[in-house]
């Protein structure tokens, strides 16, 4: 079968690496890919936002399967397209993906089918939303109800903070995705993301893993797309898992279906693990970067069997096995990034990290020149390793990181900080 995937980041190297070992893979196509994707297929130039010229290329060049890595696409309703266009797609569709486009949305199904998740409500207009702050006290969270490229969120700890988010949102300050505002309650607890493969009726659990959102040691500095990640996350236990299947992700496939708009794809929980159990913090209606990068790599079955079922609703036949290694990635990123990543410094090495026992190199940000790889982005590498804990791994990741020339870009030292601490602790 001749398979086509949508994105250029390191997500989509890893789901490239994955989808190109199955033996029922025959062509890859990856549209844009970047240079890593270029290894595990063909990348191809087309315009993602022109969703008949992609389904044309897949009539032409007899895909059978179109799996969609970013959520812009989703959301945009290529899944829908090309469906109606008759090429078996995976990825939700643009009413499904509401889920992850729309945090009110998400909001309102919570409360509807009750499911665990901080106390809410919505504004549209500044004066109500500042008297609601007002009358609730702070700490807040303040978020933008639409796609803001991680920037949606604002955690007020005090009254004047949550004024201020407000004033920015209603303002404008991050364009149509601040229309509507929604304030929630500051929940306690850890963090970490589990992932589900859905068809619309069943959900299956893949596996957890947790996230470092800000670009400095210590979790400190701007927040970013994510700067590292390790799998599994200690923190989800298997109870906590099949509680967060049973209480979390069931009544959303079960509401979604309801509604009429079932969700197929990956359902990508963010969870707060919180004294009162497992609430959700909000949904991506894809899998996440880094956090493919780290589940892949711990996948031991095929993969595009997986997504066939998903797209045909029989994933209740499917079992997929897991490597009980942890897997962990630092994120290299070019100098400046978040704000102002400086594109075009050459990165070597490369091949050197990949070639250690136990690592494996995604490309994301970057770009072939002449021999050189030179960044092309903000997040541009991600170095994985494999171990038997997650300090193991850390230890591997960071001595391969280390083998990269590159003084254009850095990376965080401390990625896993979390679960090592805790494995030192017993
Ligand atoms: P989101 O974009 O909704 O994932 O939010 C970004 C980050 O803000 C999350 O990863 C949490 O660290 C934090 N956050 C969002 N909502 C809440 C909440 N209600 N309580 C506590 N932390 C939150
Ligand atoms: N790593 C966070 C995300 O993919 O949204």
């Amino acid at each position: 079968m001749n398979i086509l995937l949508i994105g250029s980041g390191g997500r989509e190297h890893a789901l490239a690496w994955a989808i190109s070992a199955s033996p029922l893979c025959d062509k890859l196509f990856i549209a844009p890919g970047n240079p890593g994707t270029g290894q595990c297929g063909t990348n191809i130039v087309l315009d993602i936002a022109d969703h008949r010229a992609v389904a044309d290329f897949c009539k032409v060049m007899g895909v059978g399967l179109a799996v969609i890595g970013p959520e812009g696409p989703l959301v945009d309703g290529i899944a829908d397209d090309l469906e109606a266009a008759g090429i078996k797609t995976f990825g939700p569709s643009k009413a499904a993906a509401q889920l992850e486009g729309s945090k009110a949305f998400t909001k309102e199904l919570c409360a509807e089918f009750d499911i665990p998740t901080a106390a809410f409500a919505r504004f549209t207009d500044e004066a109500a939303a500042r008297a609601y702050v007002a009358k609730t006290g702070a700490p807040l969270v303040i978020k933008a109800d639409g796609l803001a490229a991680g920037k949606g969120v604002v955690m007020a700890e005090t009254i004047e903070q949550a004024n201020e988010a407000l004033a920015m949102m209603f303002s404008g300050g991050l364009g149509a995705a601040g229309a509507e505002v929604v304030i929630e309650e500051w929940m306690i607890g850890e963090e970490a993301s589990f992932f589900a493969l859905c068809d619309g009726t069943h959900a299956l659990a893949l596996a957890s893993a947790q996230d470092h959102k800000r670009v400095g040691d210590g979790d400190t500095g701007p927040n970013t797309g994510g700067m590292g990640a390790y799998s599994p996350a200690p923190v989800m236990t298997k109870a906590l898992e099949d509680q967060v299947m049973a209480e979390i992700i069931a009544p959303t496939l079960a509401g979604m279906a309801k509604r009429g708009t079932p969700f197929k794809g990956i359902l990508y929980a963010g969870l707060m693990i919180t004294a009162q159990g497992p609430k959700l913090i909000e949904y991506n209606t894809r899998f996440g970067d880094p956090e493919c990068e780290v589940l892949m790599p711990r996948l031991k079955s095929d993969i595009v069997p997986a997504l066939l079922a998903a797209c045909d609703g029989v994933l209740n036949a499917v079992d997929l096995r897991w490597s009980d290694q942890a897997a962990l990635t630092v994120v290299m990123a070019a100098n400046g990034y978040p704000a102002t990543p400086e594109k075009g410094s050459v990165i070597k090495g490369i091949e050197k990290a990949a070639a250690e026992k136990d690592v494996l190199v995604f490309h994301a940000g970057t770009q072939a020149k002449g021999d050189d790889i030179i960044a092309n982005g903000g997040r541009v590498l991600n170095i994985v390793a494999l171990g038997k804990t997650v300090s193991e791994a850390q230890a591997k990741a960071y001595a391969a990181v280390d083998l990269i020339d590159w003084p254009g870009g850095f990376c965080r030292r401390d990625i896993g900080w979390q679960a090592v601490k805790r494995e030192r602790e017993g």
